[in-house]
């Protein structure tokens, strides 16, 4: 097993197409009226750099933060073939510094749930807190318990003219954790390379979720259930599955 997100990492776009008009959407309607205000912001767990590109394009500063060096590498490539600035950073989401405080923090496609431990929520809302000025926005989505009943189950393949990926997921109800584990056929010439990784998320319940970000400086303004936003893609992401949540840092 590798860290994770690193073969995933190349062939990332391509797989989970289907999420991305819902998020982009989601983020639309939740950050259409903050958008506006934000001069400097933060895509945190940002993988190949999308999100971070599209905020980019609308004049926003933007920070890129990820954890895995692939995922950092195809941002940085995508920056430079889109020819945008895109500052992008090593970093941990439970313990990442900016250069400077931001307006925004963004953290999507269920990124904040693959932390290691229930207690690393604490310490991505501290570590969130310390990068955004007072009144600051945090936007981001979470898969909730139901969500890992729902799908992270059983097994699941893809397959392109250069990969096949396979993934067999499994989730522990009592300790509110999934993991998925991929293999990853790829061609080389006549061969195909098998290569695997694991993913592990953990999930926490809103109440939780609220009293963690109150205690950490946050107010949590409102969540909002994903599966309206993901309807005509990916009708799989039931009621109750995923929550798009938007928190804002307390002003001083
Ligand atoms: C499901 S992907 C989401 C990527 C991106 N936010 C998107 O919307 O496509 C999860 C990302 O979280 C990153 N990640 C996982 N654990 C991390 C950590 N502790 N700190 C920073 N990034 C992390 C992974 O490398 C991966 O890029």
């Amino acid at each position: 097993m590798n860290r994770p997100y690193r073969w995933l990492a190349q062939y990332y776009d391509e797989l989970f197409a289907s999420f991305r008009g819902p998020m982009d959407a989601a983020r639309e309607r939740v950050l259409g009226a903050i958008l506006p205000g934000v001069e400097t912001a933060c895509d945190l767990a940002c993988g190949t750099g999308t999100t971070a590109l599209a905020l980019a394009r609308r004049g926003i500063d933007m920070y890129a933060v990820d954890l895995s060096p692939s995922m950092r590498r195809l941002a940085r490539e995508k920056a430079a073939r889109d020819r945008l600035p895109l500052h992008v950073l090593r970093g941990d989401m439970r313990s990442f510094r900016l250069p400077e405080a931001v307006d925004l923090i963004t953290c999507e496609f269920d990124a904040l749930n693959h932390v290691p431990r229930r207690a690393d929520l604490r310490r991505v809302a501290k570590a969130v807190a310390r990068a955004l000025r007072p009144g600051g926005h945090f936007f981001f989505d979470v898969n909730n318990s139901l969500g890992f009943e729902r799908y992270w189950t059983g097994t699941v393949w893809f397959e392109t003219p250069h990969v096949v990926v396979v993934m067999r997921s499994g989730h522990n109800r009592k300790a509110d954790r999934a993991w998925c584990d991929i293999d990853l056929f790829i061609r080389d010439g006549r061969c195909w390379r098998r290569r695997r990784e694991r993913v592990d998320e953990v999930c926490w319940d809103s109440g939780e979720m609220r009293r963690v970000f109150q205690e950490s400086g946050f107010e949590l303004l409102r969540g909002w259930d994903a599966a309206p936003f993901f309807k005509k893609d990916n009708p799989m992401i039931g009621l109750g599955c995923r929550t798009v949540y938007l928190a804002r840092k307390k002003a001083a």
